[in-house]
C-alpha cells in the first residue's frame, strides 16, 4: 500500500488500487497466512534458515500445484521472501520469533480461523440490528459465546489458547506500568484462565489475587493457578459479575479484556458495581486495547471490533479511552490515569480510583 496523498484522516495514508484490491482480498491473505501457519511453513524456514521449493515441497508432504500456490502467496504477500532461487523468512517474523512472541502470533491465528471468520459473515446484519448475529453460527444455547464453549471443546481450547497468548502480548507492560504497592486484594473480573492474575500475583508477592469466573470456566483458571505453583496467593471463585455479589474484601478491581465485550450501559453498570465492592481509595484497573479518541484507528482496533460487532456478545467494540473514561466517572470514581502500551496490539491500561 503506498502513501502519498493526506487523507484528512490524521496519519492515516490515502488508498490506492493496491490498498484497495488487499481488502478486496483480505480474507484470501488471511488464508495464505494461516495455511503458512498450520502447514508449519515459517517454522521450517527458521530451523534450516533457507529453503528451495523442491526442499519445502517435500518436507510440507504438498504437491507441485499446492507447493507453487503457497509459495506464490506467501511471497507476493511478504510472509516469506525469495532470494537466488531460496525461500528465506520475513524480519517481522522472525523478529516475532526473536521475542518469543510466535507462538503468541499463530494461537491469534488459530483464533481468527476457526472462531472469528464464520461469524464475521454476519457483520452486516450485525450492524443493521445492532446485535451479534453472527452468534447464530456457534452451536449451543448458551446466552453469549462464553456460555457457548463448554458445549465446543475445539472452540473452547483455541479460544483460552489465544487469551491467554493475546494477554502475554501485552500483560508484560501491566505488570510494569500498574502500581500495586500498599495493595492487598485483587480482583480479576471475568479471569479467564488467570493469565493476568497469575502474572500479577509472582511480580506482587505480597498480593492476593481472587478470579472470578464463569462456573463452566472456572476449572480452566483453576488448572492454570495449580500449574503455575501460585495456589497460595490466587484463587477462583464463579459466579455471574452481573448479577451475583462480587467477592468481597478487595482494593482493586480489574476488567481485562472484558469491557471490549459488552454495551457502554453494561461496562457502566459492571464498573458501579465494582465502584460499590470497592473501600474509599479502592482502585479500579482496565487493561484491553483501546480505539483514539478520535475514531479513526489505529487499524487493529477498527479491525478487532468486526468479531465484537458480530460474535461475543450483543453489543462491544474496541472502545475510545474517552469512551471508557465517561462509564468510569458516570459509575462515581474520581481520578483516572491513562497508561498506553507500546507494541502492534493497541492495549494499554486506564486506572481510576474510588
Ligand atoms: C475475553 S475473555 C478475557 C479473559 C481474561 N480476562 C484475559 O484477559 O485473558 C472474557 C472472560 O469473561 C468471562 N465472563 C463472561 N461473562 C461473565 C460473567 N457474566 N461473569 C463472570 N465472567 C464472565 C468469560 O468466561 C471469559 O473467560
Amino acid at each position: 500500500m503506498t502513501a502519498t496523498s493526506p487523507t484528512g484522516n490524521g496519519d492515516v495514508p490515502a488508498l490506492d488500487m493496491d490498498g484497495l484490491s488487499r481488502i478486496l482480498f483480505g480474507h484470501a491473505a488471511f488464508q495464505y497466512l494461516n495455511a503458512a501457519c498450520e502447514l508449519g511453513l515459517p517454522d521450517l524456514i527458521a530451523e534450516k534458515d533457507a529453503l528451495t521449493r523442491e526442499e519445502i515441497r517435500d518436507v510440507l508432504g504438498l504437491q507441485d500445484r499446492a507447493a507453487d500456490i503457497l509459495l506464490l502467496g506467501c511471497t507476493s504477500l511478504g510472509i516469506v521472501v525469495k532470494e537466488g532461487g531460496r525461500y528465506g523468512l520475513a524480519q517481522v517474523v522472525r523478529d516475532l520469533m526473536e521475542e518469543g512472541d510466535w507462538q503468541r502470533f499463530k494461537d491469534t491465528v488459530a483464533f481468527e480461523q476457526y472462531i472469528v471468520y464464520e461469524g464475521q459473515l454476519d457483520f452486516t446484519d450485525s450492524l443493521r440490528e445492532n446485535r451479534n448475529v453472527g452468534l447464530r453460527r456457534v452451536r449451543g444455547a448458551g446466552r453469549d459465546l462464553y456460555h457457548r464453549l463448554s458445549e465446543n471443546p475445539h472452540l473452547e481450547q483455541v479460544f483460552y489458547r489465544y487469551m491467554r497468548s493475546w494477554s502475554e502480548l501485552a500483560n508484560k507492560h501491566l505488570v510494569k506500568e500498574l502500581d500495586l504497592t500498599g495493595r492487598s486484594h485483587l480482583l480479576d473480573c471475568g479471569g479467564g484462565d488467570a493469565v493476568n492474575a497469575i502474572a500479577l500475583a509472582k511480580a506482587n508477592p505480597g498480593l492476593q489475587v481472587t478470579v472470578f469466573e464463569i462456573p463452566a470456566s472456572g476449572a480452566i483458571a483453576e488448572k492454570k493457578v495449580a500449574q503455575a505453583g501460585v495456589g497460595d496467593q490466587v484463587s477462583v471463585v464463579t459466579g455471574d459479575m452481573f448479577q451475583d455479589p462480587l467477592p468481597t474484601g478487595c482494593d482493586v478491581v480489574m476488567f481485562a479484556h472484558q469491557l471490549v465485550i459488552w454495551t457502554l450501559e453494561e461496562n457502566t453498570a459492571l464498573m458501579r458495581r465494582a465502584y460499590e465492592a470497592l473501600p474509599a481509595g479502592g482502585q479500579l484497573v482496565i487493561f484491553n486495547s483501546m480505539s483514539n479518541d478520535e475514531g479513526d484507528g489505529p487499524v487493529v482496533a477498527a479491525l478487532d471490533s468486526v468479531y465484537f460487532a458480530a460474535l461475543p456478545a450483543e453489543g462491544g467494540m474496541i472502545y475510545s479511552w474517552a469512551q471508557h473514561e465517561e462509564c468510569i466517572h458516570a459509575a462515581g470514581f474520581r481520578t483516572v490515569k491513562r497508561i498506553p502500551f507500546p507494541g502492534w496490539t493497541p492495549h494499554g491500561v486506564i486506572v481510576a480510583t474510588k
